[in-house]
């Protein structure tokens, strides 16, 4: 009996997506220190701070509390009141229960409203540099991501010129990140305001206001994209989390606010896939927005005063690396034109910004992003949310090797 051959393959949907490249970062670090090499990350999206205790409390009480069923699929009914309760003492969102959601972080909340919404060739607008996931996202669902770039000189923040002259019949959606990973780029009221003057004149346009990094502005005030123009309610979906704001990331917990509608098509997509996320996750988060909020006072000034040392040290790397200090979030986004055509010590030429942060982890041993896989070159993703010794070995590690690299 002959046997036939296998064909076996992945769905279309998978044949334009790419895997996150700040995981092939963080992989390639923990490659090295296998290995017994000493690498510094600053390709971590995620604050080193522990999980504060009470939280932490409130989730081992939790589970003696019998915390560990399934709850409802979008979280129990004492999380989403404090949802509810948290975006109405922050951001003046005046949410009810059936409009908010919780799930296995942001992450989920973002890629299961791209799949409820988007239809084969739908756009989504997306203001480059932008976080590394929300293009791929677009794709798998079927649609095709509209990329804006706007000025540097702006700090990259979309004008309301970009934005309209990007929308066509297939816009669906407008995807703000403010304050954005990688640039820290943070929206006045007014520019708020403008862009919304925009998305009125659409009818099929949504927006995507994704707020994760709302507490960690040091410049500047956050408002957010609803507060703004309330109006815009029936059309946003505000996004939020507790990776972030209260060092959570490991317990995946996510939440937002939108349209009932929408809402109830992302518990859908959870009924049928994940359920609830993890009960003892919801009770911790609860507990996060619930309670005492001081301490983030204390973790933002921590936090300036590193960005603030980063950037004098790195001030070294100039004109190789230059830098605008980023108003918001942990990441310094630096532009690295000035190293592009230099060649390293073993001769080998830097041709761009993905060719310097392999050298930066190779030979000053620190991880860090290239811009590329923020849609934007040549730039260097470096995050500055580690502790203050390592952060200053780092730094002045990325200033050594840079002064190393010569031009022919
Ligand atoms: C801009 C942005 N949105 C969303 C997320 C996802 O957050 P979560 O951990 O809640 O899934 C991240 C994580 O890096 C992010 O940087």
């Amino acid at each position: 009996m002959t046997t036939a051959p296998l064909d076996l393959r992945l769905s279309d949907r998978l044949s334009t997506a790419s895997p996150s490249a700040t995981g092939a970062v963080s992989e390639l670090a923990r490659r090295l220190v296998s290995q017994g090499r000493s690498v510094i990350s600053l390709s971590e999206g995620e604050l080193d701070f522990d999980t504060p205790a009470h939280i932490q409390h409130a989730a081992i009480k939790g589970i003696v509390d019998g915390h560990t069923r399934y709850t409802g699929v979008g979280g129990s009914p004492a999380l989403k009141a404090a949802v509810v309760r948290k975006f109405a003492r922050d951001n003046g969102l005046d949410y009810t229960a059936s409009e908010v959601i919780a799930a296995t972080g942001a992450k989920q909340i973002l890629f299961n409203a791209m799949l409820a919404t988007i239809n084969p060739g739908d756009e989504a607008i997306i203001v480059a540099p932008y976080w590394v996931s929300y293009s791929e996202m677009v794709k798998i669902a079927g649609g095709e991501p509209v990329i804006v770039t706007p000025d540097a000189s702006r700090n990259f923040k979309i004008t309301p010129d970009e934005l309209a002259s990007r929308i066509t019949p297939r816009t669906r959606w407008l995807i703000l990140n403010a304050p954005c990973n990688p640039s820290g780029a943070l929206y006045t009221r007014d520019e708020l305001r403008a862009l919304a003057d925009i998305v009125r004149q659409h009818p099929r346009l949504m927006v995507l206001s994704d707020d994760i990094y709302e507490k960690i502005v040091y410049e500047g005030e956050f408002i957010s994209f609803v507060q703004a123009s309330p109006d815009m309610r029936e059309r946003t979906l505000t996004v939020n989390g507790v990776s972030k704001t209260y060092a959570m990331t490991g317990w995946r917990l996510g939440y937002a606010g939108g349209p009932a509608w929408l809402i109830k098509a992302l518990e859908l997509l959870q009924s049928q896939s994940t359920s609830n996320p993890s009960s003892v996750s919801q009770v911790a988060a609860a507990a996060a927005l619930d309670g005492p909020q001081e301490f983030l006072d204390v973790w933002r000034e921590r936090l300036r005063a590193r960005r603030d040392m980063a950037l004098s040290i790195l001030q070294g790397a100039a004109p190789l690396l230059t830098i605008t200090r980023p108003p918001a979030a942990f990441y310094l986004f630096a532009n690295c034109a000035g190293a592009i055509g230099t060649r390293t010590p073993k001769g080998e030429r830097i041709s761009t910004d993905s060719d310097l942060a392999r050298y930066l982890i190779e030979e000053a041993g620190v991880a860090v992003v290239p811009g590329t896989a923020f849609g934007l070159a040549p730039y260097l993703r470096l995050a500055f949310a580690l502790s203050d010794e390592r952060l200053k070995l780092a730094c002045e590690q990325i200033v050594a090797a840079c002064a190393l690299l010569t031009r022919d």
